[in-house]
């Protein structure tokens, strides 16, 4: 079946994870192209949580600026299913796009459990950041059918889509997905399923590391570093104010050793700085204290 039909074909489409990407996915899905969503976590109130999250999204930047009437918004809401199994959210489902956290092992056992209830010609794909697309796709019967669809955050605003194509899936896989990504008002870009961060992330964390080092080095203060990068380079935001709000650091000092398997020693390697950071409660993310506060709080002063 060509690429036209396949799309054409998809009506309802299964997100696993209901937390700030699979919700984000999930309005994207629903808002701009009309899918009917069934959307899952591991209890019906965090999937629900999820839901709550988009309503009012829509409400605050779409109801609430005379961009949507009310009754839209209920329309769209109401394209909106929640479940609390694998089983349940994928049975049906026509497309399948995974945003569980961020664990190989646990996606592995998802992609398995996908693999059994879903048709097999459902395309199952992945928002993961940086693990093995290749690595899923074995623990199913259909690795030509799985991909990586890696969206940005935040979904709405941000038009990549990394389309990772795994070491066994089919070109026309890869074409749905790029359709797909094209139908969400994405631009998609292809890529390998080599190494840690497909393209984006690898080569921000170049830039990250970095600046982290100059940091270590007493070059600037954190804040200085950014305000450089940010008028020298035309950023949004600098690299370490990112971190400190998605909480990346967390996630750095955790995945060290993956990171060096797949980077080599070199590249993988965390920075001492960031191992001393976590280790002094500052990992960033939602809530929690980052590299701004650290230098200002304690490193500044050592
Ligand atoms: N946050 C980002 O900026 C970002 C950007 C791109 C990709 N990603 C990737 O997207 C994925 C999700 O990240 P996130 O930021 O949304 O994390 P999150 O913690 O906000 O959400 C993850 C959700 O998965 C749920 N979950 C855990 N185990 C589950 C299971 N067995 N079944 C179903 N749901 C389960 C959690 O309860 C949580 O609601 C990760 O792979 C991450 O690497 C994140």
């Amino acid at each position: 079946m060509n690429t036209e039909n396949t799309i054409k074909k998809i009506g309802t489409v299964a997100v696993l994870g209901a937390g700030n990407m699979g919700n984000q996915i999930t309005e994207s899905l629903v808002r701009i192209a009309g899918y009917k969503v069934n959307i899952m976590d591991i209890s019906m109130e965090l999937a629900n949580k999820g839901i709550e999250a988009i309503d009012s999204r829509l409400e605050k930047h779409f109801v609430a600026k005379g961009k949507m009437s009310t009754d839209d918004k209920k329309a769209v809401m109401g394209k909106i299913k929640a479940f609390a199994s694998v089983e349940e959210v994928a049975k049906g489902a026509d497309y399948v796009i995974e945003a569980v956290i961020e664990n190989l092992a646990l996606k592995k056992d998802i992609f398995k459990k996908l693999d059994e209830v879903t048709r097999p010609d459902v395309i199952l794909t992945s928002n993961t950041s940086m693990l093995n697309i290749t690595e899923m796709a074995s623990a199913t019967r259909k690795p030509e059918k799985v991909a990586g669809m890696h969206f940005f955050n935040p979904v709405a605003m941000m038009k990549l889509v990394e389309v990772v194509k795994g070491a066994r899936t089919a070109p026309e896989t890869i074409e749905v997905v790029k359709a797909m990504s094209i139908k969400l008002g994405k631009e998609p870009v292809v890529c390998q399923d080599f190494s840690y961060g497909f393209l984006a992330n690898r080569a921000y964390r170049g830039l990250s590391n970095e600046a982290i080092q100059m940091v270590w080095e007493r070059v600037a203060s954190p804040q200085d570093i950014d305000k450089a990068l940010k008028l020298g380079y035309n950023l949004p935001m600098g690299p370490l104010e990112l971190s400190d709000m998605t909480g990346s650091w967390g996630l750095r000092a955790s995945s060290e050793e993956d990171a060096i398997r797949e980077l080599g020693s070199e590249k993988g390697k965390l920075h001492p700085l960031i191992r001393m950071m976590v280790r002094a409660g500052y990992p960033g993310g939602v809530g929690k204290k980052g590299m701004y506060a650290f230098y200002e709080e304690i490193f500044s002063k050592l």
